[in-house]
């Protein structure tokens, strides 16, 4: 997996094999220039689900329900992972554990798929006091566990240590997808900006520039594809 936002790069993704594109939200930060991804909104979110949908022809397309759009109610959620799905999306993620299961289920029972997302979660970076590594291991156990038996379909374990990340994928059926969870988890993803080394702000530890010495930018993400299936990325130095 990894993140996309317009129709050239989501070409260039399903062209050097990329599996899942990610429309994150995290195109509050590296595209619209904000501080954290709590600004953007559904209307944003829109316009890059239907770019990405526009220029990929087999990846899967994931799209992020943003800040303040599905937390409410599950009605709330249904209704703009709707628009996601009109717009172009085939499944939408979602931040949060145990206190989002039920909304999970009420949209995977009305025929969207969902990927849920917990350890660092960047919607609640306030609550969390900044961009820290999650330890809590019973708690991501338990997190894991309810997105599972809510039926979602995959998991994003964001910013947490490698061994609890082991722990988790082993005890779910459900694929995991990491970033800065090490290489035990079942898929990886990065941000785009990132990995191109476009992002001008501060590089978390797990991120590893994958232009240095590519040819261009879809052999760069064409090496990103084959490091992550060949268990190469991430590496010790990229995990906590
Ligand atoms: O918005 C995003 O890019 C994400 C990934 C970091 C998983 O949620």
């Amino acid at each position: 997996m990894l993140t996309c936002y317009d129709a050239s790069f989501a070409a260039l993704c399903d062209a050097a094999g990329v599996d899942i594109l990610l429309v994150g939200d995290s195109l509050g930060m590296v595209v619209q220039g904000h501080d954290s991804t709590l600004p953007v909104t559904m209307e944003d979110m829109e316009y890059h689900v239907r770019m990405v949908a526009r220029g990929s022809e087999r990846a899967l397309i994931a799209a992020d329900l943003p800040f303040g759009s599905y937390q409410v109610s599950p009605a709330q959620a249904y209704s703009n992972a709707a628009r996601l799905m009109v717009a172009g999306a085939q499944m939408v993620k979602l931040e949060g554990g145990q206190v989002m299961a039920h909304t999970v289920r009420f949209l995977v029972e009305r025929g969207i798929p969902v990927c849920g997302h917990i350890g660092l979660v960047p919607q609640s970076v306030h609550a969390l006091g900044g961009y820290r590594v999650q330890r809590d291991a019973d708690r991501l156990m338990e997190d894991g566990r309810a997105i599972e038996k809510a039926d979602a379909a995959m998991l994003v374990l964001e910013a947490i240590p490698a061994a609890i990340a082991k722990q988790v994928t082993a005890a779910l059926a459900i694929p995991t997808i990491g970033i800065g969870a090490g290489k035990d988890c079942s898929g990886q993803v990065l941000v785009l900006h990132d990995m191109l080394d476009i992002y001008p702000g501060r590089k978390a530890r797990f991120v590893k520039n994958f232009l240095a010495g590519a040819s261009g930018v879809q052999d760069a993400i064409r090496r990103y594809v084959e490091a992550v299936k060949s268990g190469a990325f991430p590496a010790p130095e990229h995990t906590f």
